[in-house]
């Protein structure tokens, strides 16, 4: 049952929601594996913005895209999520990806941490527009260590319910810190 892997858990829930032809953003580019299935939702009208702050990321999701033909849907972006602000205009985007953690394959060393992503994920919530959702794989444990996880699972607590509906999800017989899939739909 492949569903029950974070990114393709993720996956199916923004499926659901999201329709053909709107604006994504993956905030979180790494290999390209979100910016493509973004861009094959978005289908020919819609359009994705992809962020990393590893040159190497662009380069992996730039091949990843040309090999599916669809390169001409993704802008990729040099630069920290946490800057989403100065390209994407507040109450415009259907769906916001996060994966948080480092570049598979990379260094661990270059990785989200908690205070940038929180900056992202708050900017990112003002991008969103009424009704549209974002979706986070949350890692821990191991060189991630549990400090971002913590702080952004506190911060979602604290996020008004009159606004965010928020769903976190758990892998309950799961040993060795599972990943933990958190989505929140704007009212
Ligand atoms: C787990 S990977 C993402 C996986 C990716 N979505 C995929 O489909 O392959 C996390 C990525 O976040 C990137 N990253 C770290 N800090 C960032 C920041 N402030 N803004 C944007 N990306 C960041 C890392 O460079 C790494 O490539």
């Amino acid at each position: 049952m492949k569903q029950s892997q974070i990114t393709l858990w993720c996956h199916e829930i923004i499926r659901s929601q999201a329709a053909e032809g709107g604006f994504y953003i993956d905030a979180t580019m790494g290999k390209g594996n979100d910016t493509l299935f973004l861009c094959g939702i978005a289908g020919e009208a819609g359009s994705v913005l992809a962020f990393d702050i590893q040159r190497q990321a662009l380069l992996y999701t730039e091949d990843l895209l040309k090999s599916y033909g669809m390169e001409q849907r993704a802008r990729l972006i040099l630069d920290g999520h946490e800057h989403m602000g100065n390209y994407a205009k507040d109450e415009t985007a259907d769906v916001i990806c996060f994966n948080f953690g480092y570049l598979p394959g990379g260094d661990h060393k270059i990785a989200t941490c908690a205070d940038t992503s929180i900056a992202a994920v708050e900017k990112g919530l003002s991008i969103l527009k009424h009704g549209g959702m974002m979706s986070l794989c949350i890692y821990s444990g191991g060189d991630t260590g549990f400090e971002e996880k913590e702080v952004i699972l506190s911060y979602l607590r604290k996020l008004p319910s009159k606004k965010f509906t928020v769903i976190v999800n758990e892998y309950w017989n799961r040993e060795n810190h599972p990943p933990v899939p958190a989505f929140i739909f704007k009212a």
